[in-house]
């Protein structure tokens, strides 16, 4: 039986599309189950993509206390001119999580990427400050009653650019100076008041890679150097994007890493979890072992740490991942990044998840 009630064949017969998984009833809801710990489960998702797949929705509706925007909020999709703002993309995503009885997750203010390109030349040390704090306050002050946290500056670290704070010389900063991450957070606090604020980075998760080792330190100083300047900041996020071809080496160093973050009095977030199959090799069910690895041993150790609010999964199902356009695979078989298939049926993955929930002290 489908969970429409229908035999399979009456199904067909009657030219339903049986998109959703048998298992469907006995599927444990991952947002309950991780807020029996206190833990904030969600994905990421685009409005046009969840609009059309109703099937979809429903594996949402069914998972997520939490959705993000996965590129709606992003300045290219906010501001074709420098004059115009285009709120229709992400006014459709925090629409669609209010009907699903979502919290709205907001990415991200400040990025070097994602700029449209008129604003290369409009950004000069001049404009930018203004640039800057106009955008946050017409945008996070539209969502303020609906974005509950927001990536105020997305990846702000980039040691190889040379800086001895290990700041990254995006064009924030070229036109600014490292002051324009404390101002982004004060224009967001002032627009937002009851939003939580994060800063948000990449390579802080293996324990096996020595430029992301290094990049916890600079992150810890940074943070540190924020919060002795009054900057207003509830949250570091870490984005989560995890690769399967690699041994899944989270021990030690992430558990003390978390953990003064945690003593800098910060909340933790896992933003844009998911786990890169491009490169593991194999047939569909030893991938789906691998990537399960993955999500089982990262989570363990993050979610032993109490400071850890938020688990978001970048995407939900393997059937819209940015992942297939970005890291497609060699021998071009779909790849298998998130916890569900294609079929949105349950993958090992979704276990990794259920059982990790199950496992985690509570909040
Ligand atoms: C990605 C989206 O998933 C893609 O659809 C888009 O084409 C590019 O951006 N880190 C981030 C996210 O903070 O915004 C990125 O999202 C993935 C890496």
């Amino acid at each position: 039986m489908t969970r429409l009630g229908l035999s399979r064949r009456a199904a067909l017969a009657s030219g339903l599309a049986l998109t959703a998984a048998p298992t469907w009833a006995a599927e444990r809801s991952l947002r309950d189950l991780a807020a029996a710990k206190g833990v904030l489960f969600g994905a990421a998702i685009e409005p046009h993509v969840v609009q059309d797949d109703p099937a979809f929705a429903d594996l949402l509706q069914r998972h997520c206390g939490s959705l993000t925007a996965e590129n709606a909020m992003k300045w290219n999709a906010l501001r074709p001119t420098p004059d115009r703002f285009d709120f229709a993309a992400a006014d459709a995503t925090v629409a669609f999580a209010r009907r699903q009885g979502a919290q709205v997750y907001g990415h991200a203010l400040v990025w070097h990427e994602a700029m449209p390109a008129w604003l290369d030349e409009a950004l000069t040390p001049r404009t930018a400050g203004a640039l800057l704090s106009d955008h946050i306050r017409r945008v996070a002050g539209r969502y303020a009653g609906s974005v509950t946290a927001w990536d105020v500056v997305n990846e702000v670290v980039e040691r190889n650019d040379g800086r001895r704070d290990g700041l990254r010389l995006s064009p924030w900063f070229r036109a600014l100076g490292p002051s324009y991450i404390g101002a982004a957070f004060r224009a967001a606090r002032q627009a937002a008041p009851r939003a939580r604020l994060a800063l948000a980075d990449y390579g802080l998760e293996y324990d096996d890679e020595r430029w992301m080792v290094e990049k916890r330190g600079t992150m810890l100083s940074l943070l540190e150097d924020l919060k002795a300047a009054g900057v207003p900041i509830h949250a570091l996020a870490i984005q989560g994007h995890l690769d399967g071809a690699r041994r899944p080496a989270f021990g030690a160093g992430l558990r003390r890493f978390l953990a003064q973050v945690a003593n800098l009095g910060l909340e933790i977030y896992i933003t844009e979890l998911d786990v890169n199959d491009q490169k593991v090799p194999g047939n569909v069910a030893r991938r789906d072992v691998v990537v399960a690895d993955s999500y089982r041993a990262f989570l363990d150790v993050v979610l032993d740490e109490p400071a850890v609010r938020r688990v978001t999964t970048w995407g939900l199902t393997d059937r819209h991942t940015s992942k297939s356009g970005m890291f497609p695979r060699a021998d071009r078989a779909g790849v298998r990044p998130l916890p569900f298939d294609a079929a949105l049926r349950p993958k090992l993955a979704y276990q990794a998840l259920v059982d990790a929930f199950a496992g985690a002290p509570r909040r």
